[in-house]
């Protein structure tokens, strides 16, 4: 079968993007099942998928960021009667959006998640500098992580330990998005678990601990070789890895995602996960954490990666 593996594409993560999607195409292609076709995602993709003359089987969006991430490609590749491996369209825009996806998980699949306030620019342009430090403060206190509301790979992330702080932060972060998501810090173990359907069945592979001197696991941190201690399982108790993965797995349902997906979580001092966010495409770079899950769990790249695409086509 014929896949069409898309990547780049305009977004803040288009580098990270790029290196997951030939990545994966170096994999598929060794399993000698798959015709592999590369793309570069931009405006002109819409008209040479409706080319009669090129019909993949399969695509595989791995494409980091907006248009990626946010369902929005994902809606094309539906109306276009394309099957895709991941989430559909509709899940992909709520897991995107944080305040959304902290909600969901919360009332529907009953996890914790940090307190939170969300700032739209405008507001913050509105009512200045010192409202907004003393709402802040009066509602969350300190430390809170700032984060773009939608984005990826720590962009625009600040880690706020004094207020005065905090209006950095927020200009930081509008550079990455309209809204700011404003977060009580949680001290604790930084832990991620990514999902795969199999075809056979949905597991969780084992929870990788996260180890990064700047306590937001930073742009720098993610894609430089050995920046970032990774600590598999993670150094936390027996009981307590075996809930975060199954509160990988309650968030992966009541979002409705599919496939594939990476959830993470703080666990905070008393041992509580609390549910950062869930990624609609985790990175699949070779220093990203799913892939060095997967290898930890036992799986070869090559066949795993082959049987999740298998898998979506029949
Ligand atoms: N947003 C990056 C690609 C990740 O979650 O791995
Ligand atoms: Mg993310």
């Amino acid at each position: 079968p014929r896949i069409l593996i898309l990547c780049g594409g305009l977004s803040h993560e288009r580098d990270v993007s790029l290196n997951s999607g030939h990545r994966v195409a170096g994999f598929l292609e060794e399993s000698g099942t798959w015709d592999v076709d590369i793309r570069d995602v931009d405006s002109t993709l819409i008209n040479s998928l409706n080319d009669s003359t090129y019909r993949p089987d399969l695509v595989w969006p791995l494409l980091h960021g907006s248009y990626g991430e946010d369902g929005s490609i994902r809606d094309v590749l539906e109306m276009l009667g394309l099957p895709y491996i991941g989430s559909r369209a509709k899940a992909s825009m709520l897991a995107w959006n944080k305040p959304i996806a902290k909600n969901i998980v919360r009332k529907i699949g009953g996890l914790h998640t940090p307190h939170s306030v969300t700032l739209p620019e405008a507001m913050f342009r509105e009512l200045g500098v010192q409202p907004i430090i003393n709402t802040v403060v009066g509602s969350l206190g300190m430390p809170v992580i700032v984060k773009p509301t939608m984005g990826g790979s720590a962009l625009g992330c600040t880690v706020v330990r004094d207020s005065s702080q905090l209006p950095q932060a927020l200009v930081d972060c509008f550079a990455y998005g309209s809204t700011a998501l404003i977060e009580r810090f949680v001290e604790g173990t930084e832990v991620s678990v990514s999902i795969l359907d199999t075809g056979d069945e949905v597991i969780a592979l084992p929870p990788m601990e996260i180890n990064t001197p700047s306590s937001t696991y930073d742009y720098s941190e993610r894609y430089t070789p050995g920046a970032t201690e990774f600590i598999i399982p993670a150094r936390l108790d027996d009981d307590v890895l075996v809930a975060v993965k199954d509160n990988a797995l309650t968030a992966y349902q009541v979002l409705g995602m599919r496939d594939i997906a990476r959830m993470d979580f703080i666990v905070d001092t008393h041992g509580t996960a609390q549910f950062l966010e869930a990624n609609v495409t985790p990175g699949m770079t070779d220093v990203s954490i799913l892939p060095r899950q997967a290898v930890a769990a036992g799986y070869d790249l090559t066949e795993l990666y082959s049987r999740i695409a298998q898998s979506v086509l029949s």
